[in-house]
């Protein structure tokens, strides 16, 4: 089979990585890729938000099977534009993926079906928006209602610096019509833990726990980036909390959907806070995690290319279980110099072919890119060169955490590039 897997960042190259081990894959492509993703796909120069340059491409190369990395082509209608020409591709359609791309859809369809959340309230008015903030007073949250690239949530500790993330939001529009509304939620407590389910409507499949680490410095100080780390499985998702999640989180959602008539075929994603009143909601992606799918896929002995299928087809009663590697999985993230604020680019990135060598580690690369150097004389050598905020998601397992944090630093220990920094905790809370 012939697959196109969409997106550039270090969870595509990890889809890549995956699926180039099944037996089904015979041509793998990526579009736009990295430099990391090279090596194992042919990248193809489209970006992931170019619908017709995508569907152009699958149609010419008569794709059979297209994976969408990355909530903005979802959230555009990719599947939906793809259907028209029966392309299978693995992702919701439009109206699924607004479980994304708008927070006001996602929260009233969980107050609707009863799915643990944050108390909440929609507003289209900012003056109306800051009456209510003074009233509940702080802390509290304020969460632009569509997609703002992981950075339209503010945790307010106080009143007026809610009160000025709704003016940013709503008055500034820094994220543009994504801001036209915003909600104010009640601000929980507890650790945060990633639930992935891959289902077709019909079934649902639960991806092994992750812990990701959204802030930027050591025991979860600094601004909130796109993700610093990870590991798989959370053990402070036990088996009992598991149940629970699925019961009242998963299930009630995928059911409530169906009620309103949507057909969700794909990665549902729930962010969970485990908070003292139990497991609540912070939010819903319509994707696979970034970094979560680099420690997740590396456990996953089964085939997910044969999973993919199934879920297009709504035939995922299929699948039986899946298959899991009983090692625990830890990803830490190499970041550039300045992330996540702005951030240094083309450092020369060393140390890839040594750690190429070691044993139960995988380095999924994010914002990379490659040139080819001495290309006079015989010998052509790869150089590769940093070109964005996360660079490199270095994945080492081990048979307890302990093992796996040990592995995964002496693969980060030689890896540098100018400006490199990465947090030193990733796994401490497991371990
Ligand atoms: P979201 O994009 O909704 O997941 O929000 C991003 C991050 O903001 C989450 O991972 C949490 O750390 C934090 N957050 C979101 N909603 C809340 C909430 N109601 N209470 C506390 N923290 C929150
Ligand atoms: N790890 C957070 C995200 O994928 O949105």
């Amino acid at each position: 089979m012939k697959i196109l897997v969409i997106g550039s960042g270090g969870r595509e190259h990890a889809l890549v990585w995956k699926i180039a081990q099944s037996k089904l894959c015979d041509k793998l492509f990526c579009a736009p890729g990295n430099a990391g993703i090279a090596q194992i796909a042919e990248c193809v120069n489209i970006k992931a938000d170019d619908i017709p340059g995508l569907l152009d491409f699958a149609r010419k190369e008569k794709i059979d099977l297209t994976v969408v990395g990355p909530e903005v082509p979802l959230s555009l209608g990719i599947v939906d534009e793809f259907a028209k020409y029966k392309l299978k591709i693995f992702g919701p359609n439009k109206s699924a993926a607004r479980m994304e791309a708008s927070k006001v859809f996602s929260k009233e369809l969980m107050a609707k079906y009863k799915v643990p959340t944050a108390e909440f309230k929609v507003f289209d008015n900012p003056d109306a928006a800051k009456k209510y903030i003074e009233k509940i007073g702080s802390p509290c949250v304020v969460k632009a209602d569509g997609l703002a690239a992981g950075k339209g949530v503010v945790v307010a500790k106080t009143v007026d610096e809610a009160k000025k993330a709704v003016e940013s939001i709503m008055q500034d529009k820094v994220f543009g019509a994504a801001g036209n509304k915003v909600i104010i939620e009640e601000c929980l407590q507890g650790q945060e833990a990633s639930i992935l389910v891959i289902t077709d409507s019909k079934e649902v499949i639960a991806l092994a726990s992750a812990q990701d680490h959204k802030r930027v410095f050591d025991n979860d100080q600094g601004p909130n980036t796109g993700g610093m780390g990870v590991y798989s499985p959370a053990p402070i998702v036990t088996e009992e909390l598991f149940k629970e999640i699925l019961d009242k989180v998963i299930y009630r959602t995928i059911d409530g959907l169906v009620k309103e008539g949507i057909d969700y075929r794909g990665v549902l994603y729930a962010g969970i806070m485990l908070t003292k009143d139990g497991p609540k909601t912070l939010e819903f992606n319509v994707r696979f995690g970034d970094p979560e799918t680099q420690a997740i896929l590396p456990r996953l002995k089964s085939d997910l290319l044969e999973i993919m299928l199934a879920t297009t087809e709504q035939k995922l009663n299929r699948v039986r279980n899946l298959e899991w590697d009983s090692r625990v999985c830890v990803c830490v993230v190499a970041a550039a110099g300045g992330y996540p604020g702005n951030y240094e680019k083309n450092k020369e990135i060393f140390g890839l072919d040594e750690v190429a060598k070691m044993k139960d580690v995988v380095v999924f690369h994010a914002g990379t890119k490659s040139r080819i150097v001495n290309d006079v004389g015989q010998k052509q050598e790869t150089e590769y060169l940093t070109s964005g905020g996360r660079v490199l998601g270095v994945t080492g397992l081990g048979k307890t955490i302990k093992e796996a944090i040990n592995n995964t630093y002496a693969a980060v220990k030689e890896i540098s590039f100018e400006g490199m920094h990465y947090r030193k905790d990733i796994g401490a809370k497991a371990s």
